[in-house]
C-alpha cells in the first residue's frame, strides 16, 4: 500500500545547478530517515559531480542492502587461460590466396607495347579477382560465424581469461572514447580487466566481427536510451563499430539529448539519447542534470519518445538514478504547467508505473517487423568490499580480478526487485523485447569499474583525490575497453542472429 506524503520540492526548477554546499552535504551525507520500507536497509549516499565533454554529469553512489529473493546461481570457476589463436583460419586464408597468386612475367625487353596492353589486361583481371575474393571473404565471414542455438541462455556462464581475443579494441585506437572511461590513459596500471571473455555455460558467443555488424546496420539506426550506463555501453559500441571505418568516414555529433555517431559508407548510425528515467523528469537536461532532488512524471514519455520513432534497434535501460533514495518523488501535474507538488512513492511502485508507460509506448509505436527492442537489466555497483569478503578493500578500488568465490550467491546491494519488474513487464508484451540480463555477469566484475582512473569536473583525479578512494573511486561506471564490450557482444549476437 502506498501512502503518499505531500511535499514541496526545495531544490526544484531553477536550482538544477548545484552549489558546493549541497555537494558537500551530499558527499558526506548519510541518509536513512526516509527509508521506512525495509527492515534491513542501510543507505549511504554519495554524490559526485563529474564534468566532462563540456558537461556537468552527475552521478550518484549509493548503498542499499536488502534481503533479496534467492536468485539463480552462477557457476564461476577459477580463471583458465584459453588460447584461441586463429592460426588455422590464417593458414586457410593463405591457401586461398595462393590459388590466385599471379605468375611472374618472363622478362621481355622487345615487347613494350604488347606488355603495356598485357599489364592493363592483367590489372583488369586482378580487379575482377579482387572482387570475387571480396565476395568470397564476405560469404566465408557469414558462413564461418557460428551462432549460438536459439534458446541458449547467454547470461549464465563464467568469465574466462582469454587474452587472444580480448580486449576487442585498444583504448588508443578509439578516438571517440570520453575521458571518463579511458582508465589506462588516466593512470590505471593493471590491464587484466580487459582480457576476460564471457563464456555462456551451454553455448558460445560468436566471434565479434565489425564488418558483419556494419552490414547488418546498413541504412539503419541503432539507439541506446537511458542513463550514463547506457551511454557507457554506447561508447563501447561506437568503438567496436568504428575500428574498420577509415577516418573522415565517421563522425560524432550532438544535438540536445541526442548524440549521433554516423558511419557514412554504410549510412548507419549508433545513437545515444539521454533519458535517465525514460519518462520525463527534472534530470533530463543532458548537460546540467545534477539534481539532488529527483522528481519524475511516470506517465509522461512522449516528449522523449518522439525521438525514438522509426529507429531499427532500440536499447533501453534505467536504474542508477533510482537508487539514491528509497522512495521516488512523483510530481503531481506536469513540469510544463510548473507544478511544484510531489508525492513520495516506494521505488518499485514508481518503477512499475514507468515500465507500464514505457511498455504502452512500445506497443503503440513499435513495428516489430522493423524494429528490434532490447531492455538491459541493472548495471551493478561495487561499493562495499566486505560483500566479496575483502575486508582490506576500499569499495572497488584496488580490485584487479573478478569475483570467483562461488560458495554462495552474491549480494552486493543490487535492487533485484526492479529486475523482476522488468522481466515481468517485458514477458507480457505483444512486441517482443530482448531482456538483456547483464546484472549477474556484471556483479562478478568488481575489477572493471573506472574507480580512481576517471575524471572529475573534466580533470583526471589529482594525487590527493587518488589517495582517498572511499570518497573518489567511481564504482558505478566501467572502463573501456572493458565490461560494456561484453554487453555489446550480447547485443551483437542478437543482431546478427536475426536474418
Ligand atoms: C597472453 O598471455 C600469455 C600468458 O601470460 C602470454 O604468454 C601471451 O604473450 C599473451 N598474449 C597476448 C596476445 O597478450
Ligand atoms: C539512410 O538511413 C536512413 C535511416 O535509417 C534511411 O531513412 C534512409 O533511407 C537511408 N538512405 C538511403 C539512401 O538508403
Ligand atoms: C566465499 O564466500 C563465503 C560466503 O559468501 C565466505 O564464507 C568465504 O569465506 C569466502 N571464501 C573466500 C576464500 O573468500
Ligand atoms: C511477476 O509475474 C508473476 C507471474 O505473472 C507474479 O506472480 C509476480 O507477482 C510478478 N511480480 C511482480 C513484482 O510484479
Amino acid at each position: 500500500m502506498q501512502t503518499p506524503r505531500r511535499k514541496t520540492p526545495p531544490l526544484f526548477s531553477s536550482s538544477e545547478s548545484f552549489s558546493s554546499n549541497s555537494m558537500k552535504a551530499a558527499i558526506g551525507g548519510r541518509k536513512g530517515a526516509n527509508l521506512p520500507v525495509f527492515a534491513a536497509v542501510v543507505l549511504i549516499l554519495l554524490f559526485g559531480v563529474v564534468m566532462y565533454n563540456e558537461d556537468i554529469k552527475s552521478r550518484a553512489e549509493f548503498r542499499l542492502s536488502t534481503s533479496r529473493p534467492s536468485r539463480t546461481q552462477l557457476i564461476i570457476q577459477q580463471p583458465e587461460v584459453i588460447d584461441m589463436l586463429p592460426q588455422e583460419t590464417a593458414k586457410k586464408e593463405e591457401l586461398q590466396l595462393g590459388n590466385y597468386k599471379k605468375e611472374e612475367d618472363p622478362p621481355n625487353d622487345d615487347a613494350k607495347t604488347y606488355n603495356n596492353q598485357k599489364d592493363k589486361d592483367r590489372e583488369e583481371e586482378e580487379q575482377k579477382i579482387d572482387q570475387i575474393m571480396a565476395m568470397e571473404d564476405q560469404e566465408a565471414e557469414e558462413s564461418g560465424i557460428e551462432l549460438p542455438p536459439e534458446g541458449c541462455d547467454l547470461f549464465t556462464g563464467q568469465w574466462v581469461l582469454d587474452n587472444a581475443t580480448h580486449p576487442l579494441y585498444k583504448e588508443d585506437d578509439c578516438e571517440f572514447l570520453s575521458n571518463q572511461v579511458t582508465c589506462l590513459r588516466n593512470g590505471r596500471k593493471d590491464s587484466l580487466f580487459q582480457k576476460w571473455r564471457w563464456q555462456p555455460r551451454d553455448c558460445s558467443l560468436p566471434k565479434f566481427n565489425a564488418k558483419l555488424l556494419l552490414k547488418k546496420l546498413r541504412n539503419k539506426r541503432l539507439m541506446y536510451i537511458g542513463d550514463s550506463l547506457n551511454r557507457n555501453q554506447w561508447e563501447s559500441m561506437v568503438c567496436l563499430a568504428q575500428s574498420i571505418v577509415p577516418s573522415g568516414k565517421k563522425r560524432l555529433s550532438r544535438t540536445g539529448s541526442l548524440s549521433i555517431f554516423k558511419i557514412e559508407d554504410y549510412n548507419a548510425t549508433i545513437e545515444f539519447y539521454w533519458a535517465p528515467f525514460l519518462v520525463e523528469s527534472n534530470s533530463d537536461n543532458p548537460s546540467m542534470h545534477s539534481v539532488l532532488n529527483r522528481i519524475i512524471t511516470p506517465e509522461s514519455i512522449d516528449k522523449h519518445a518522439q525521438h525514438w520513432k522509426g529507429v531499427d534497434y532500440l536499447i533501453f535501460n534505467t536504474y542508477i538514478w533510482w537508487m539514491n533514495t528509497g522512495n521516488m518523488k512523483v510530481l503531481r501535474g506536469s513540469f510544463d504547467e510548473g507544478s511544484k507538488t510531489y508525492d513520495e512513492i516506494e521505488r518499485p511502485v514508481a518503477y512499475g508505473r514507468v515500465l507500464r508507460t514505457w511498455a504502452n509506448w512500445v506497443e503503440q509505436n513499435v513495428d516489430p517487423a522493423r524494429t528490434t527492442v532490447f531492455f538491459s537489466s541493472m548495471s551493478p555497483n561495487h561499493l562495499k568490499s566486505t560483500d566479496w569478503n575483502n575486508p582490506e578493500g576500499i569499495k572497488c578500488a584496488k580490485e584487479t580480478t573478478p569475483i570467483f568465490n562461488r560458495s554462495g550467491p552474491l549480494n552486493i546491494g543490487t535492487d533485484r526487485r526492479l529486475f523482476v519488474l522488468v522481466q515481468n513487464v517485458t514477458r507480457s508484451m505483444k512486441v517482443p523485447v530482448n531482456f538483456m540480463d547483464i546484472t549477474t555477469l556484471s556483479e562478478y566484475r568488481k575489477d572493471a569499474h573506472t574507480s580512481l582512473y576517471t575524471v572529475r569536473q573534466g580533470k583526471v583525479l589529482n594525487q590527493e583525490q587518488m589517495a582517498d578512494p572511499l570518497k573518489y573511486a567511481d564504482c558505478i561506471h566501467w572502463c573501456l575497453p572493458g565490461l560494456p564490450d561484453t554487453w555489446n557482444e550480447l547485443v551483437y549476437t542478437r543482431i546478427i542472429s536475426r536474418s
